[in-house]
């Protein structure tokens, strides 16, 4: 069982040699420049009357960023402050026993603690993060299995999940027209039946630049819908540079996976992204994917191709998807250049 990082971070100085990443996969010294901005779109429009302005910006950022963040989205800020508070507990110096407790590399547990590494060549390499991972809906199948400790954790995240899965479906509606797909396309139980939620924790590093909280990937879903605190962390990869994007603990951070983009034939974007490292203080954020049925075929809609403009990818099924991206150690760009049409 590999070593919770919130467990041992405080009695180092240096950054251990297995989470030291090679030379060019560092993020190196210098906080990114942020000198391009992801977008930030105020959902409350769309709710005053004409959705048409609030869907082309969804889109623009979708294309350009793959990545946006909305405000005024209508979703409690007390909810969003309790679960940001019980999430943090989780992974507290006083919840280390329950922490122990939930920790699991058995990969068929529903619910588990863990800390991971990935493959980069010539080894594995540590990421500094431990999370929680687990299923979401239906609430009454999951909700039981998830930590009982913070005591106020199943409640706090069960009312979570409802709110975050209905502000996921209106933001898929929004792209769903944008898209000029068939209203209610993303409805499918099958296309996006499958939600799971990951508390992630990066604890402070002493050493940043040599080490990363996630390395750079794209979600192998069709949406992300993440909550951050507000610790600067994450960074998305726009032509070889990479943006920063901005903590804000009333916004929640959207970005498109690999299915949105074979679905929309490429014209959303699954931005690569990573999380970096601070020495100073612990970031949390929670992260809600929605996902697909493993035997839900993976294609552009047909809506979407016509002679014009012919099927960029092949049909996958979903947990072909999901094999090859672990086969390739969660390059997302490989597995999206192995489909080609
Ligand atoms: C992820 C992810 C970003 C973050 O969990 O896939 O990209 O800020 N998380 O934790
Ligand atoms: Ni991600």
């Amino acid at each position: 069982m590999e070593k919770l990082v919130s467990s041992w971070y405080n009695n180092v100085q240096r950054v251990p040699q297995d989470y030291i990443f090679p030379p060019e996969k560092r993020p190196g010294d210098l906080r990114v420049p942020v000198d391009e901005v992801i977008p930030v779109i105020d959902l409350s429009e769309a709710e005053q009357g004409d959705r048409t302005p609030t869907i082309q910006k969804i889109l623009k950022a979708a294309q350009e960023f793959g990545f946006f963040q909305v405000i005024n989205h209508g979703f409690s800020q007390n909810l969003m402050n309790e679960s940001m508070v019980v999430c943090k507990e989780l992974f507290g110096g006083s919840n280390e026993a329950n922490k122990k407790s939930n920790s699991s590399e058995d990969v068929s547990k529903s619910c588990r603690v863990k800390t991971c590494g990935v493959r980069c060549s010539p080894d594995k390499v540590h990421l500094w993060r431990d999370l929680l991972l687990h299923q979401c809906h239906p609430l009454e199948k999951w909700q039981h299995t998830w930590p009982q400790h913070p005591t106020r954790y199943q409640e706090c995240i069960g009312a979570y999940s409802v709110e975050v899965k209905k502000l996921a479906s209106r933001i898929l509606a929004l792209i769903c027209e944008g898209l000029g797909l068939k209203c209610g396309y993303f409805e499918d139980e099958q296309l996006s039946g499958r939600m799971f939620l990951s508390v992630n924790n990066y604890p402070p590093c002493p050493e940043p630049s040599l080490t990363l909280g996630l390395s750079k990937h794209a979600d192998s879903n069709l949406i992300t819908i993440l909550l951050q605190d507000g610790v600067y962390g994450l960074e998305v990869l726009k032509e070889d540079k990479w943006i920063g994007v901005e903590p804000n603990p009333h916004a929640f951070v959207v970005n498109m996976g690999c299915f949105l983009q074979v679905i929309s034939n490429n014209k959303l974007k699954a931005a690569e992204h990573r999380v970096v490292t601070n020495p100073n203080t612990a970031r949390t954020s929670i992260a809600f994917f929605i996902a697909s049925l493993e035997d839900r075929i993976i294609e552009p809609a047909k809506d979407l191709t016509n002679e014009l403009h012919p099927p960029i990818y092949r049909p996958c099924k979903a947990k072909d998807f999901l094999t090859q991206f672990l086969a390739m150690d969660g390059d997302s760009g490989a597995v999206l250049r192995s489909l080609l049409a």
